[in-house]
């Protein structure tokens, strides 16, 4: 299953939004144009699927209220309106759609209440609330019925689907501490902190399937590199090693802590794509990694995704010139982002940059130059 089309009011620093989105979506724009905004869609709607996840009350107050999260430039419509289409597959018709209304009570103990929630299933409406049990009791309006098991057997794949995705903004130095470092650890563990434990509990065979295919990916992607595996220190800690053919003859396996930031990094990104069936949202894929190495990833998304049965959905926001410069990127998967006095625009490819990537111009070439903030003001330092 993957999304097929993403339609807004009123989210974050978008007053309107009306978006396609492909098997692998690149959302690109500068600083604060809402990339990340854009991407906290899915995790909220994970938010409100997930078993512990706490649903629409505590979603909405982990993002700091209703009045941080509404956009801003909200006019008189004040509801925050979400509308999700799914398909079974890529290009494939519309299976699922999923839409949900919600604004504060405006009275009282200001709890947020759903003014709509729809689900429709190969066109026939399984979901229209407010119903007339809300009606009889409007308390059971501060609930969705994603967030409820025993309200959405009909469409329990749905919720499924979006309780499944994974968001990942790793960081190094949580990967690679991240055992020594310790303290809080979200449940989601989108800074990857975890990476090493999860490796652990994977069944081995598993385990050695998907490092196989990585190590494929990166022999491919990264100079002078020979071999990855798996192997648990004298104390039973599970630690990553890898062989690079550039050090000493014999110099031997090298664990997580000497790798590179960015191979590290690659790495989890990596294991990520073969390890669930969801959508995966990743943050600036880039961070650390060298030019060369940025540019083959969109190959690398690909290759290592290539025989599985179902591909995960990945959307992914970037500022990488490099990584925009593959030749290989299909055009109808870009979204870019400008901002304005009145929130931010999203919009996919025009006609005349369509035409300039058949022509052979990379996406870094036709759209980069136009998302660069023009002066310095416009990162809000002066
Ligand atoms: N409710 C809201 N209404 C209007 N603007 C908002 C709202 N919530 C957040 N913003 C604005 O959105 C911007 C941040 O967007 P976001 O973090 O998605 O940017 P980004 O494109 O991910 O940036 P970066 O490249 O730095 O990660 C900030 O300028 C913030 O003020
Ligand atoms: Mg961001």
């Amino acid at each position: 299953m993957l999304i097929t089309r993403v339609r807004l009011k009123n989210w974050r620093n978008f007053r309107t939004l009306d978006l396609p989105l492909r098997e692998v979506t690149y959302v690109l724009g500068p600083n604060a144009s809402g990339k990340s905004n854009l991407l906290d869609v899915f995790r909220f709607l994970r938010d409100l699927s997930k078993p512990k996840g706490g649903g629409l009350q505590a979603a909405v107050a982990d993002r700091d209220g209703i009045s941080k999260l509404r956009c801003l430039h909200a006019r008189k419509d004040n509801e925050v309106l979400l509308d999700i289409e799914l398909s079974e597959q890529p290009d494939g018709p519309v299976s699922w759609r999923y839409v949900l209304g919600f604004k504060p009570e405006g009275k009282g103990a200001q709890r947020i209440m759903v003014s709509a929630e729809r689900v429709w299933h190969q066109g026939q409406l399984k979901l229209d609330r407010p119903n007339e049990a809300d009606q009889a009791d409007p308390v059971l309006l501060t609930q969705t019925h994603l967030e409820q098991i025993q309200a959405n057997t009909k469409f329990r794949d749905l919720v499924d689907f979006f309780g499944a995705t994974t968001y990942l903004h790793l960081v190094p130095q949580l990967l690679k501490f991240g055992d020594k470092i310790g303290g809080q650890r979200l449940e989601d563990d989108p800074f990857g902190q975890g990476f090493l434990e999860r490796l652990a509990k994977t069944p081995d065979r598993t385990r050695a399937a998907r490092l196989g295919k990585i190590n494929a990916a990166l022999q491919h992607a990264v100079p002078q590199f020979k071999e990855l595996r798996f192997a648990k220190d004298e104390l039973g800690h599970p630690h990553l090693e890898a062989l690079y053919a550039h050090h000493r003859p014999n110099a031997g396996w090298q664990s997580e802590e000497q790798f590179s930031d960015g191979t590290l990094r690659l790495l989890g990104l990596l294991w990520a794509l073969l390890e669930g069936n969801a959508l995966l949202l990743l943050e600036e894929p880039e961070i650390s990694l060298n030019d060369a190495i940025v540019k083959e990833i969109p190959l690398i998304i690909e290759r290592i995704q290539r025989d599985r049965k179902t591909r995960r959905q990945v959307i992914l926001s970037t500022h990488s010139e490099a990584l925009l410069s593959n030749p290989g990127i299909d055009g109808r998967g870009v979204i870019v982002l400008q901002s304005s006095q009145e929130g931010s625009q999203a919009r996919t490819l025009d006609m005349a940059e369509e035409s300039a990537l058949e022509a052979g111009f990379t996406v870094a070439e036709v759209v980069l130059p136009k998302t660069r903030p023009q002066t310095v003001n416009q990162l809000g330092l002066w």
